[in-house]
């Protein structure tokens, strides 16, 4: 894809960047002597004030532990919970709000359908099937299970482009898959990949499909049964919420069919020496005290997001990355990684002859924070050739100014090396 030209792109003139920098209270400070320039949001993004003191009201009012007391406490901090629920639910389309399980994040949600769906049914002959651009997050619980299980882990290659192959994933994907697990997003390259392609590969094959939402849930708003996937994991940190708190969507019935991931309080109906009856959904998969704050603040991202819109955001942040390709465009010696025709808000590149952590330090002394190294995606690194990139990654609140920024820093990189 041929980047336009740096002075053409302008964002949407209705996106009101400024209003919402000022929700933001971490940016407003220096690094260095510099005004942070923080472009490191695919690592984890920033928390609006809002989402902040939902946390902090929560601790200093509504607090105690859910499910479990008539107290007035105890009551609140249980519809606190149990409410923010059910803006996840509205907000990603799910049928039922007992299809929405609090998990630690988008990591935990991979394992816990590895363990409590995959593992039990998986048997010597079966096959996954993941891609080759999967954070390790979406690889390492499938080679555990493969373990476990002697099932085998295939892998869909990526083309040049940064984009999946998928007429070898038409061919990977048949009559011994079981699972088919995908990220929707890259966090390494940006790419969107194609959920509906891939579920409808995956449903005609009769394998289940695992969608890795980590990287999507800051810049689209998810409809999971528009997807039509049957378990959609992500993290609250990546889309302006708490750290450990996240959601594991899955179809009802396949959670129903599903024993508990861990036992212990909270997840049971009775329990005896002579056998233990479940919870319900979604209880039965959140065993003990859960993150009470980070659900609450969850709900009060959900609520962030809403009032700004995701379709604002997506304009927003499309014509700040165009930008930033149409900038790298014009630097020589850097190399953009992949050229994927659809692609969020990550711009992953090299330069000739400096190592990326030394971009990265750089970069760093003059406010600007990306990261660099492997990004957890080594056997896409692999693939390009390549140990490490340095990483910009784009939130709602990043501007052209701020990818001026960016590349005012790379020519000091330059300069230097
Ligand atoms: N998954 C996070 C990233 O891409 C940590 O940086």
């Amino acid at each position: 894809m041929k980047a336009a030209t740096a002075t053409a792109i302008k964002p949407p003139a209705d996106f009101a960047v400024e209003k919402i920098r000022a929700d933001f209270p971490a940016l407003h400070q220096k690094v260095h002597g510099r005004p942070l320039v923080y472009l490191d949001n695919a690592a984890s993004a920033q928390k609006p004030q809002a989402v902040i003191d939902a946390i902090s009201d929560y601790y200093r009012r509504d607090h105690a532990n859910v499910h479990r007391g008539v107290h007035t406490l105890s009551q609140r901090a249980t519809d606190a919970y149990e409410g923010a629920r059910e803006k996840v639910r509205a907000w990603i389309n799910a049928a039922s709000s007992c299809e929405c399980i609090y998990v630690s994040g988008a990591t935990e949600g991979v394992n816990l359908v590895a363990q409590a769906y995959a593992r039990p049914r998986l048997k010597s002959g079966d096959e996954i099937v993941a891609t080759i651009s999967e954070h390790h997050s979406n690889i390492v619980p499938w080679q555990m299970v493969c373990e476990q299980t002697g099932a085998v882990l295939r892998a869909i290659p990526v083309q040049d482009n940064g984009e999946l192959d998928l007429r070898a994933a038409a061919e990977l994907i048949g009559g011994r898959t079981r699972i088919v697990a995908f990220g929707h997003i890259s966090n390494a390259l940006g790419t969107v990949n194609p959920v509906a392609e891939l579920t409808a590969m995956a449903r005609a094959a009769g394998a289940v499909t695992v969608v890795d939402g980590a990287q999507a849930m800051p810049h689209l708003r998810v409809d999971v049964r528009a997807l039509d996937c049957d378990f959609y994991t992500f993290s609250g940190h990546k889309m302006y919420g708490p750290t450990g708190s996240g959601i594991l969507y899955g179809k009802e019935a396949l959670l129903d069919s599903m024993a508990p991931y861990r036992g212990g309080g909270e997840m049971i109906k009775s329990v005896s020496f002579a056998g233990t009856v479940y919870h319900d959904l979604p209880h039965k998969f959140e065993a003990g005290t859960p993150f009470i704050a980070g659900a609450v603040g969850l709900g009060a991202t959900v609520d962030y997001l809403g009032g700004i819109g995701m379709e604002q955001v997506a304009a927003h942040e499309s014509a700040v990355l165009d930008y930033a390709l149409a900038r790298a465009a014009d630097t020589p010696g850097l190399t953009v990684i992949g050229r994927p025709r659809q692609r969020a808000a990550i711009l992953s590149f090299t330069m000739d002859g400096v190592h990326p952590h030394d971009i990265g330090t750089v970069l760093d002394h003059e406010g600007v924070a990306v990261r660099t190294g492997h990004h957890c995606a080594q056997p896409l690194m692999q693939r390009f050739g390549i140990a490490a990139t340095a990483r910009a990654s784009f939130g709602m609140y990043n501007t052209r100014a701020e990818v001026d920024a960016l590349f005012a820093a790379v020519g000091k990189v330059r300069e230097m090396f």
